[in-house]
């Protein structure tokens, strides 16, 4: 086994690392990581620190899930405490008190059409599981034939078979494009630099991107498809915040034709956008909510699908005795998991942080928009905690910058400063 040493600036060596060569690093570019490991250690509040001893402001908040910063004292001892009493529990034909509280805490949580929670391990779960219940739905309601799914161009949703089917970014698509789901269109995205260009909030133009909605369903038969899938705010492509009325526009055809509406709520859910979820902030509510990441502020994995009574009702009670859905993840509503949703959803509420984001608001706008000018950048546009800083992409050049960085910042941004990132995806 081979170790790799670290230096500090100084070029002191200040630490030294196991082998690097074994570990598959998932979205990395795994031989430059390993010319130059960026490697972190530690991490409180807002910090990092690095291997070889820096502080570093943790811009991205992880990665858009540590929401109310970084090893919480309250988070930490209720997952310690949940795994010296019960490690681990069934989630098949068995369960646990504390997955069943935290489903009643989150319906408590989401917007009150909203109340039966499915749980899983990560946001592409909860994407695959949201689209399986849209298929058993329609099966359970006699109308087996709704199959289609519709997503979004530059949408992200995980890295499922399912979650790249709908998802719009081309790159993540490509290798598997052989097996991806057959039955799915996509609607353009939303962004318009020319007509929305330095936007602060919700851009003025732009709600006409819905129509292509009834466009694709002069094409297909709309008795055949069974959802809409969409962030409500597109993140990981460079925040594309959804034009006025665009969301109602896509709820009022969805309705229409009586198709499923699934909002993916993974970055956008608890208190990014100030407010609990953006399903609040726009005021439309679909019919199923995935989230994940800031459920447990990210200390333990955790997804969930969110939805309408209707649906449950619909699947179990039409279902023969016995499993109503067959589906489900070992780790479904993992016990630590719970422990640390519970005590992340209480510090939520304790510190009014989705309260204290849109405090923020306002003053993280100005700071944003404050960038104009600067070399390079072409655009400047911000939501909630959120913003997309679009930067000209260099013609031509290897390794040049993709068009748009993306920034974010926790709800609890005013704890010690404002967070600044690029995001992955
Ligand atoms: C909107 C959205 N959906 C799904 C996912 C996938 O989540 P995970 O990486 O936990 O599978 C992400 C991750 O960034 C996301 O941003």
């Amino acid at each position: 086994m081979t170790h790799t040493t670290i230096e500090s600036d100084s070029s002191t060596a200040v630490g030294t690392l196991p082998s690097l060569e074994e570990l598959w690093m998932p979205f990395t570019a795994n031989r430059a990581f390993k010319r130059a490991p960026r490697m972190l250690v530690a991490a409180k509040d807002m910090h990092y620190t690095t291997a070889d001893g820096r502080q570093i402001l943790d811009g991205t908040a992880g990665l858009w899930c540590v929401n109310a910063g970084h090893c919480r004292e309250s988070i930490t001892a209720a997952i310690r405490e949940q795994a010296g009493v019960m490690d681990y529990a069934p989630p098949f034909q068995m369960g646990h008190p504390l997955a069943f509280e935290l489903a009643q805490q989150l319906a408590r949580m989401l917007p009150k059409e909203i109340d039966r929670v499915f749980f899983g391990n990560s946001g592409s779960e909860a994407v695959d599981t949201a689209l399986k219940i849209a298929l058993a739905y329609w099966q359970a309601k006699g109308e087996p034939q709704r199959v289609r799914f519709i997503g979004r161009a530059r949408g992200y949703h995980g890295v499922g078979f399912g979650g790249i089917s709908v998802g719009g970014i081309e790159a993540n698509r490509r290798q598997f494009a052989a097996q991806t789901m057959p039955a799915v269109d996509h609607l353009p995205h939303t962004h318009d630099l020319a007509r929305n260009g330095y936007t602060r909030g919700m851009p003025q133009h732009g709600v006409h991107f819905a129509d292509a909605l009834e466009e694709i369903l002069k094409q297909r038969d709309p008795s055949t498809v069974a959802a809409v899938i969409l962030e409500p705010v597109a993140g990981s492509t460079g925040v594309l915040i959804p034009p006025k009325g665009y969301l109602n526009r896509i709820r009022e055809i969805c309705d229409r034709h009586g198709i499923l509406l699934i909002f993916d709520e993974v970055i956008t859910g608890f208190g990014r956008l100030g407010a609990s979820f953006a399903a609040e902030k726009f005021g439309v509510v679909p019919d199923m909510l995935t989230v994940a990441k800031g459920i447990t502020n990210a200390a333990v994995p955790m997804g969930a699908v969110c939805a309408r009574q209707f649906l449950y009702d619909t699947v179990v009670n039409s279902a023969a005795p016995g499993i109503e859905l067959f589906h489900g993840y070992t780790y479904s509503g993992h016990p630590l998991a719970a422990a640390a949703g519970l005590a992340t959803l209480e510090i939520y509420r304790s510190e009014a942080l989705f309260e204290r984001a849109a405090s923020l608001e306002k003053y993280w706008e100005d700071a944003v928009h404050s960038l104009r000018g600067l070399p390079n950048v072409i655009d400047l546009r911000n939501i909630g905690l959120v913003a997309g800083i679009e930067l000209e992409a260099r013609a031509n050049a290897v390794g040049a910058p993709p068009a748009s960085a993306a920034t974010g910042a926790a709800p609890d941004a005013g704890r010690s400063g404002r967070r600044c990132c690029r995001q992955h995806g």
